[in-house]
């Protein structure tokens, strides 16, 4: 009875409404969040080249594209603040200043779609540092782990005010969810979750973000980010991340990263999420440019595959389109 002939997997194969519906895992536009790029000082959008399709945004600009991401049902938006070159510092000051470009950001996405989309703020000094790295530096030009903390905790208190109902520590810093935890509930903001980029890789993926975000970096990440051999150290930083009261784990990048996603979900009591980066997203444009793949297919497949390793909401920069499409729309 249980091999063939009797057995054949391709009864359940034979036609689009049987494979719909005995489908294991399902897309929904509300499972994904889109990461946006806010920058000051420009008044339109400014194409990113080496993201096809992604844009930087101005406070203004970013509002249609808001507008339509919600309209396609997506779940939340990921805001990323790119100060002028001019206002980075070595403490990254921009990220604490009430009026810097992320803090105005969240404020006219919390007023734009805040009723209908989870807006969420990056907690990390890169984008404000003129060297670049996620958090101070000590003497010897090292990040300087708890000096950075209580630079999060200042940001995270100022996105809280701002309107962000989610903050999203990235900088791979220990302890800086709780750190974060305590901030917010000092501040009254006991009400606002924390998304710990929980198991976050030093990843060569990252390079169209670097350009997006007009990084300083030189040199690398490796002495926060974990190195990519490691599968139980993942483990294990998820583990810190939720005893330290994070609301979400993430794991990023996800394409390489399935083997620790899939770990997360099976250790982790909150809900699981997965970033699809920058360059992860590059390349598909890439190859789909060069009609090596075609994009709607393999974007979709892309993204339900992350979500079948074991995330429940995943950050693409295919959000908005995914969701047009999931709607039949697109
Ligand atoms: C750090 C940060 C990074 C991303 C989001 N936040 C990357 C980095 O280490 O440079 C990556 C996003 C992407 O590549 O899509 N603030």
């Amino acid at each position: 009875m249980s091999s063939f002939p009797a057995v054949r997997g391709r009864r359940l194969r034979a036609t689009p409404a049987l494979r719909r519906l005995v489908a294991e895992t399902r897309l929904h536009p509300a499972d994904l969040i889109l990461p946006m790029f806010v920058r000051e000082g420009i008044d339109a959008d400014v194409p990113i080249a080496s993201m096809p399709g992604v844009a930087h945004h101005s406070l203004d600009s970013m509002k249609p594209a808001l507008q339509r991401a919600a309209a396609a049902g997506v779940g939340g938006v990921m805001l990323f603040g790119v100060p002028l070159d001019e206002k980075k510092d070595a403490r990254g000051s921009g990220a604490t200043d009430p009026d810097g470009i992320l803090n105005r950001a969240t404020r006219v996405a919390a007023a734009e779609v805040g009723d209908v989309m989870v807006v969420q703020t990056d907690v990390c000094l890169d984008e404000f540092t003129d060297h670049g790295h996620c958090g101070v530096l000590d003497a010897n030009g090292v990040v300087d782990n708890d000096a950075t903390l209580e630079r999060y905790r200042e940001m995270a208190v100022q996105h809280a005010d701002a309107g962000a109902e989610l903050v999203a520590p990235s900088g791979m810093m220990d302890g800086q969810v709780a750190a974060i935890r305590d901030a917010l509930d000092t501040a009254g903001f006991g009400d606002r979750a924390i998304l710990a980029y929980a198991a976050k890789y030093a990843s060569a993926f990252y390079g169209p973000f670097r350009e997006a975000v007009q990084s300083s970096l030189q040199g690398d990440r490796r002495t926060y980010q974990m190195d990519s051999a490691n599968r139980r150290e993942g483990g294990r930083e998820v583990q810190l991340d939720l005893d330290e009261g994070a609301d979400i784990v993430m794991v990023k990048p996800a394409m390489s990263y399935l083997d620790v996603l899939a770990d997360t979900a099976a250790i982790s009591d909150v809900p699981v999420w997965a970033y699809q980066i920058s360059g992860e997203y590059s390349m598909m444009q890439a190859a789909a440019a060069n009609g090596w793949i075609d994009l709607d297919a393999a974007s979709y497949e892309s993204v339900l595959g992350i979500k079948r390793a074991g995330a429940e909401g995943i950050l693409t920069y295919f959000a908005t389109d995914l969701a047009e499409r999931l709607r039949g729309l697109g």
